[in-house]
């Protein structure tokens, strides 16, 4: 049965370039998701788009001494690109300055508003005497009222993920010249988050055997604690603007217009297909899935504030999975921008190609914990699992049939116990890669996938058919069928993982047009099937390669 699977994709700040963190915590995971429903026949809308409000975008801005949207275009473009080249298939990345995102905002911040779950009252805002301004929630820094951390700042603890507002920071001192801020009085727009405490804690309970623990359990106790009312204006004049007369200084705070972005871009991606009422298929029919992929500074964003206005909103499907990601340290330090603790995506891709990183941040996907990118690892599971094992296998399976049996896939005859072990092997290999994709556990499906391209190779030793062929072609064309059948399984398992090269195994091995519409199949080697002549999947890198990129880090 077709399943129809919505996937929302955090929206990254259109303030800086992705980085490796980036793609590893949010990016990578979604696609390989999308992918593989596409594979097997389901119906996926996967959107998401650049962030362009709100104080990152401006300081960057005032930093550059360019205006905010010059800032949050020239990142735009820069995502597109990065997208096009890593593979990262949005069904639509668009971005929130757009009227149709304003409209729908409005929209929802004036229903919320007329049944009285929006509502105004008096805040204290931060105000640097010394800088004479405003003071932005990420720009007061101090002591969080929760766990002690030092380093908190106005509008969350990075330290135990607590959302704050600056009035909770004990000690608070001004993020631009440390002095501390006085409060002055401010009139600000209120999300009664209070009001869906109880049915938000009901709604969670049932995922309890369906989140990632992590995620379940820092949003249950974040329920538990008690929520509070929040803020969701600011005084600022880049953003969205209150569907209310009277508020001209005013604008809808980023974080309560940018979750909007999953419905807005929905309703964006309907317009563009023309069947404008297309959205509805993803949001209205309780059947459908919605998955949520984020890094896990953004889960009570996901898990908390966006169901609870939708909650209010009504008749829009909740978030069914929000597997968020833990992150991605560096060369065994925590990665950091400003100090260019970092290895960038336009970098990278200008040296490299897609799916050896592809690859690389699979198997080493921080799911369940940090887990570290380093060149060493890069440039070694690159030769030994890319080039060594897989690449190899269908380097030379293919060239061997190729030369051996007129460019076509051999008839097999009888399989001997051996062959029937892989080909055992190979298909309960498939299932649990299935399972597992299913299931988001990704980095457990693609270490099956490349323990099964050993497990071939194993395979093709113990057969040798170049040797075998001199006396016995049938037993070498049955090896080389079975290796076949093999690698067409290992195609489309990696395809989710790897499209670029498993597209290109998909057309070596004889097959037309493109390997999603071909489905999730155990494999269709026909013998006869004429295949084509292969160019290596894969290219060895160069040690060199380790010292050159270390090197360039955190200069
Ligand atoms: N721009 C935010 C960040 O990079 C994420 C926003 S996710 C959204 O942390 F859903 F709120 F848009
Ligand atoms: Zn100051």
């Amino acid at each position: 049965m077709t399943e129809r699977i919505y996937i929302g994709v955090a929206w990254p700040y259109a303030n800086s370039p992705l980085h490796m963190g980036h793609i590893a915590g949010a990016y990578l995971p979604p696609d390989i998701f999308a992918r593989y429903h596409r594979v097997k026949g389901n119906r996926v809308l996967m959107v998401t788009g650049s962030d362009m409000h709100g104080t990152p975008i401006t300081i960057s801005a005032e930093k550059e001494g360019v205006s905010p949207l010059e800032v949050a275009q020239k990142y735009h473009h820069s995502f597109l690109e990065s997208w096009e080249k890593l593979g990262i298939s949005f069904d639509l990345f668009t971005h929130t300055d757009t009227p149709n995102h304003a409209a729908v905002s409005q929209d929802i911040f004036l229903k919320l508003y007329n049944q009285g779950d929006i509502y105004k009252d008096i805040v204290q805002q931060p105000w640097c005497a010394k800088c004479r301004r405003f003071l932005p929630d990420r720009y007061v820094e101090g002591e969080c009222p929760l766990c002690g951390y030092d380093g908190a700042r106005g509008d969350q603890c990075d330290k135990c993920g607590q959302p704050l507002n600056p009035a909770d920071l004990k000690y608070p001192r001004c993020g631009l010249c440390s002095s501390e801020p006085e409060f002055k009085e401010s009139e600000h727009f209120f999300l009664r988050l209070s009001a869906f405490q109880e049915r938000l804690i009901e709604w969670v309970k049932t995922k309890e055997d369906l989140w990632r623990p992590n995620v379940y359990r820092f949003t249950l106790s974040y329920l538990e604690n008690g929520l509070r009312d929040r803020a969701i204006t600011r005084d600022i004049d880049w953003g969205i603007e209150l569907p209310i007369e009277g508020y001209p200084g005013k604008r809808i705070y980023v974080w309560f217009e940018a979750v909007i972005g999953y419905l807005s871009a929905s309703k964006e991606w309907a317009q563009i297909t023309g069947e404008p009422e297309k959205w509805r298929d993803f949001w209205q029919d309780e059947t459908v899935r919605s998955y949520y992929f984020i890094g896990k500074d953004n889960i009570p964003f996901h898990t908390i504030i966006w169901p609870a206005m939708l909650m209010g909103y009504g008749g829009l499907n909740l978030p069914y999975d929000v597997p968020s990601n833990e992150y991605l340290t560096i060369e065994g330090r925590k990665l950091s921008s400003s100090r260019n603790w970092a290895v960038w995506l336009p970098d990278y891709l200008s040296r490299y190609d897609p799916d050896p990183l592809r690859y690389l941040l699979s198997v080493n996907m921080p799911e369940t914990s940090d887990t570290d990118f380093s060149w060493r690892e890069f440039v070694r599971r690159n030769n030994d699992e890319l080039v060594a094992t897989y690449g190899n296998l269908a380097q030379r399976v293919l060239t061997m049939t190729h030369r051996n049996f007129d460019g076509a896939v051999p008839e097999p005859g009888d399989f001997d116990p051996v062959d029937s072990a892989l080909l055992d092997r190979a298909e309960e290999a498939f299932r649990h890669i299935d399972n597992n994709l299913a299931g988001c556990h990704f980095r457990e499906a693609i270490r099956t996938a490349m323990t099964l391209a050993g497990d071939a190779n194993r395979y093709l030793e113990e057969k040798s058919p170049w040797k075998v062929i001199k006396q016995d072609r049938q037993k070498a064309a049955t090896a080389l069928y079975t290796a076949l059948s093999v690698i067409d399984i290992l195609k489309t398992v990696m395809y989710p993982f790897l499209p670029f090269s498993s597209q290109k195994l998909h057309e070596y091995l004889g097959y037309a047009g493109k390997i999603e519409d071909q489905g999730w199949k155990i494999t269709n080697l026909e013998p006869g099937q004429k295949l084509v002549a292969p160019q290596p999947l894969f290219v060895k890198l160069d040690e060199a390669v380790i010292e050159e990129e270390t090197s360039r880090l955190g200069k």
